[in-house]
This record gives C-alpha cells, structure tokens and sequence, in this order.
C-alpha cells in the first residue's frame, strides 16, 4: 500500500492524525496545504509541503492522498476534493478498525469514518464524507459526497443526505428523513421533519432559522476561552 499525504494540515487534519496513529494501518508520508496556509515546516515529526509543489516532492504515482478538510467554509472540501483529484492523486477511503459496519458499504473515494462509529447495513455513500467518533448511521442510508456528520449523532435508517452538509454535535434524526442539498443542522437538534436545501435548522424538534444558498453552510464558532479555526 502507497504511503498517504494528508491535504490540509488543520484541526481536521491533526485529529486524523491522531486518529491514523491510534491504529496504524496507514503509514502517513507528510501533510500539504496551500502555499498561502503554510504556517508551520514540521507537525509531529511529519513534514508539511506546499500543495502547488506536493506532485513533485510526493509524486500520485508513488503516493496517495486524502483530503482532510473542516467545516468552516463547506465548499472549500468539495474544492480541496476537487483539485487533489487534479494532480492525478488516488483518494484513499478510511475505516478506522475501531468503527463498526454491517457490511460494506458501498462508497466513493476519499470519505473518513472515525472510530465507535456504527454503520447500518446496506447504506451508499458518494466521497469526501467525514464521519466523526460515536456516530450511529441508520441502514440503508443513502449519502451524496463533502458531508460532515459531527461527534455523537444518530441518524435513524432509511435516511437521505444530500450534499456538502453538516449536522453538529448530537443531532438526533427519526428515520426515513430527507436532507436537502447544504443543509446546516445545529447542535443536538432533535429532526422530525424533512429539512430544505440551504437550510440552517436547530432545536427541539428542529425549525428553520435561516437559509444560505449564496455561502453554503459556514461555520464560524464563536470566541470563548478558545480559539483557532477549524481550516
Ligand atoms: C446552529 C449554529 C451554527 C447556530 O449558530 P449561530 O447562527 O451563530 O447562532 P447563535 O449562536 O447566534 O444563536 C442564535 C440563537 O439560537 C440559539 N441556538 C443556536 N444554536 C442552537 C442549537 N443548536 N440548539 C438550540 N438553540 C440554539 C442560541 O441560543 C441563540 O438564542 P438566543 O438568541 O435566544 O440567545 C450553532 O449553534 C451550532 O450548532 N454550531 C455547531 C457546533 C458543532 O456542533 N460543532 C461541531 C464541531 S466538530
């Protein structure tokens, strides 16, 4: 198996890290980021090369890819997906061992599933999907490409999830529920009902705050204590 070059070197990028390390079945080669994002030579040892340079220093003939974006500007992982695809780089699917699936699911390229996370049987998934720790994804979903289904979520059978979503934290979602196009479902929303492309729903049950055809779903989690972005 080709060693694996991570594309984005944010949060994102370094919980996958963490993630790969836990249980080693992929050996990672470096990180690359876009030139403008190069803040730092070296994460845990690894190199990180800009992404304009990355064909040569990792050719796609000798090295895979995967790319590990975050949620603050949704479509900047379709966009990320898209020129990766580009340099010709082969996207590798990653199951962690610690995740349990059903049976295979049959999925595109490039989509992530963390560990403690349980997979329904026969769902279908496009690429570029993250799905985070402890999720439940009910059976036979069906799952378009560049959503991301955050930590604790559960989401009843028979569901359909359009594209380049996100659901927060927890959200709990009744089957057989359709999920429009960039759809933002916030944190621990309880959804009872079919929810709009563009929409932005949350609470309990789960009501349309706010639609965003123009942006997609962005995220911009508000300054406490913390601070950093999710790139
Ligand atoms: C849905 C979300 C994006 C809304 O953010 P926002 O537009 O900045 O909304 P605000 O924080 O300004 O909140 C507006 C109001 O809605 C309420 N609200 C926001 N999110 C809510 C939620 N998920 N459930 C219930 N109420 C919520 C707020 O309490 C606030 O009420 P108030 O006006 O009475 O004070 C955000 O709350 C959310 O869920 N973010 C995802 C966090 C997450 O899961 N991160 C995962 C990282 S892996």
């Amino acid at each position: 198996m080709n060693k694996v070059v991570i594309y984005g070197a944010g949060p994102y990028g370094k919980i996958f890290l963490s993630e790969v390390n836990r249980y080693g079945i992929i050996d990672i080669a470096g990180f690359t980021v876009d030139m403008a994002f190069l803040k730092e030579e070296k994460i845990e040892g690894l190199p990180v090369v800009p992404f304009e340079e990355v064909d040569k220093i990792y050719p796609p003939r000798q090295y895979d890819m995967i790319v590990v974006c975050g949620y603050t500007r949704m479509r900047n992982r379709k966009e990320m997906y898209d020129k990766a695809k580009g340099k010709g780089y082969t996207l590798i699917n990653y199951i962690s061992p610690g995740a349990y699936l059903e049976n295979e699911i049959r999925m595109g390229d490039n989509n992530i599933i963390f560990s403690g996370s349980e997979i329904g049987y026969d769902g279908k998934m496009g690429s570029g999907n993250i799905v985070r720790q402890n999720v439940y994804l009910g059976h036979e979903f069906l799952m378009g490409s560049h959503n991301i289904i955050s930590v604790g979520c559960i989401i009843g059978g028979y569901s359909r999830i359009s594209d380049l979503s996100f659901f927060g934290f927890s959200v709990t979602s009744s089957g057989f529920k359709n999920f429009g196009k960039e759809c933002l479902v916030g944190m621990r929303s309880v959804v009872t009902r079919d929810v709009e492309d563009y929409a932005t729903v949350y609470g309990s049950p789960a009501k349309v705050a706010s639609y965003h055809e123009d942006t997609g779903v962005v995220i911009k989690e508000k300054a406490g204590k913390g601070e950093g972005s999710d790139e």
